[in-house]
């Protein structure tokens, strides 16, 4: 360890991050920077894992408890969970190793509104904040962070974490400071309304601030965000696409959404770049901004052409080739496009204000309209809530998409009653499958639930259906509470949910 100038001229001990990782004992709660891949810390996690792989090695443990802004990529919770490295785990997550210590009670998992996270975390509910870990572009003498392609719940992390350890990567745009907006919400009764009145509304600082003394020190980094390409959409996402685009024309054409549009929200993923790419190429759909919390790969195309007019974000989650384009194009992108801190970008009230359209994938919805985002047949959880509920709970309009089957047609996504439920018949609103799209609003439950059936659910499995609802026990809303779960018993006890 020596110490060292940082490029801001300010004097922190220099380490590499085997000594940074050295540093952190087991049982630690470590708030890491990350949102998606983007801005994830890299150096220290990975030598956290090997750290964890070489007590594995002496018959030891070594495992801490993670905090993030949301998912990560491989080279962070993947890693990790490989090495048996992670104890406990919030608010959101998508790897495959991970999910199935989850799942095996390995791992501790705490499933939450990621709006909720940075709050949380101010009161303490997760204990002391031993570290924040956090990927910068730069940090100064007096305590300003320079965030990288996230800002998440990092300057929450910044501000109450003991230990402070900065990774400067030197990869990013040393302008990408221009697109922060960093402020973070007293606590409280009595906060004064927040002042986002447009999507790119700016009200804080192009920092995160910390107090210097905590900085323990600064690993050094020169490494992407290893973001996966998207690949082309498939015939169901590209159906889903074409009945969200109808619906929103028409909505527009009925003067339900205002003629210059309102701003947009989706979800991350194939379906959800397929609806994006779709709107973008509609001549009937004005340019319209975009109230995220994930700027992907289509947006970087969709703002070139003229499609979007500017994004709020929390996160880049671009692959290499669109990142650096961005970084090509400093002086188009940096005025439309502004990264807020979750607590922002996700936030309840400016959703609401602003009117978004969120646009969101379930795994199932049920005829009534209940969405299952999260657990499949109840148990095994598959990524986590993320910023689902934010958004859909407080949509202008709420918009749930679903291939109508998966694998292969052994499993509906239209089932009698979901077997978990994230998001209620109260929230959702419009529900769209390649089959069709159901507008639920003014509904009555039996009329939702022969729309749902009729609209979105594979034909296979449309007769089961519609006899399960005229059987069903009569009520302000039908069910047979010995069959309701009958299509997800079978597909656990033969691998499909019809029989045959
Ligand atoms: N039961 C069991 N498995 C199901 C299923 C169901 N009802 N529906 C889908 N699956 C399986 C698919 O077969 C696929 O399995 P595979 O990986 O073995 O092929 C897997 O689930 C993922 O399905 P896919 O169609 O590829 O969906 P996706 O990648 O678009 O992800 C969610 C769908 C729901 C898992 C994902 O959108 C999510 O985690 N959502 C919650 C968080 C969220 O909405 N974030 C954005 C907020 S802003």
């Amino acid at each position: 360890m020596n110490a060292a100038l940082t490029s801001a001229s300010c004097r922190f001990p220099e380490l590499s991050a085997e000594e940074a990782a050295a540093m952190i004992d087991a049982g630690s709660t470590i708030g890491f920077s990350g949102f998606t891949p983007a801005g994830a810390a890299k150096a220290v996690p990975r030598a956290l894992a090997a750290k964890a792989k070489e007590a594995a090695s002496r018959g030891e443990k070594f495992r801490v408890r993670v905090l993030t802004g949301a998912s990560t990529g491989d080279a962070f919770d993947e890693l990790m969970a490989q090495a048996d490295a992670i104890s406990w785990r919030a608010p959101y997550q998508s790897s495959r190793t991970l999910r199935k210590r989850i799942n095996k009670q390995e791992t501790e998992f705490i499933d939450m509104h990621l709006s909720h996270l940075p709050q949380m975390v101010a009161f303490g509910f997760f204990g002391k904040l031993d570290y924040a870990v956090i990927e910068a572009i730069d940090v100064t003498s007096d305590g300003r962070v320079y965030m990288s392609t996230s800002s998440g719940a990092s300057p929450t992390f910044l501000r109450h974490a003991e230990k402070v350890i900065i990774e400067i990567n030197q990869h990013h745009s040393k302008r990408l400071g221009e697109m922060h907006d960093v402020a973070i919400l007293p606590p409280p009764p009595n906060r004064s309304p927040i002042p986002i009145h447009h999507p790119l509304s700016r009200m804080g600082a192009p920092f995160a601030s910390v107090d210097p003394k905590k900085i323990v020190g600064i690993v050094r980094t020169d490494e992407g965000d290893g973001v996966p390409p998207f690949s082309a959409p498939d015939e169901a996402s590209e159906a889903i696409a074409g009945h969200v685009v109808r619906f929103l024309i028409d909505e527009l054409r009925l003067g339900r959404i205002p003629p210059d549009f309102l701003p947009l929200q989706s979800g991350v993923g194939n379906v959800a770049n397929a609806v994006m790419a779709g709107l973008g190429k509609s001549e009937d759909v004005p340019p319209f901004y975009m109230y995220s919390e994930v700027f992907q790969d289509a947006l970087v195309d969709l703002m070139q052409n003229g499609s979007v007019l500017g994004a709020s974000s929390t996160s880049l989650t671009l692959s290499e080739p669109q990142l650096q384009r961005l970084y090509d194009n400093m002086d188009f992108f940096s005025p439309r496009i502004v990264l807020r801190p979750q607590e922002l970008s996700n936030n309840p009230g400016v959703i609401r204000r602003l009117g978004v359209i969120a646009i969101n994938t379930a795994l199932e919805v049920d005829i009534y309209g209940h969405a299952n985002s999260t657990h499949v047949c109840g148990t095994s959880l598959m990524n986590g809530v993320g910023g689902s509920g934010d958004f859909m709970r407080n949509a202008y309009l709420s918009i749930f998409v679903a291939p109508s089957v998966a694998k292969g047609g052994a499993i509906s996504a239209i089932v009698p009653m979901c077997t978990h439920v994230d998001h209620n018949e109260h929230t959702v609103q419009i529900v769209v499958t390649d089959q069709g799209l159901a507008d639920l609003r003014g509904l009555g439950p039996i009329e939702r639930a022969n729309k749902i059936i009729d609209q979105c659910a594979h034909p296979m499995y449309r007769d089961y259906l519609h006899q399960y609802l005229d059987t069903a026990t009569m009520g302000h809303i039908r069910h047979d509470l010995d069959r309701c779960f009958e299509l997800h018993r079978n597909f656990l006890a033969t691998g499909k949910m019809l029989p045959g």
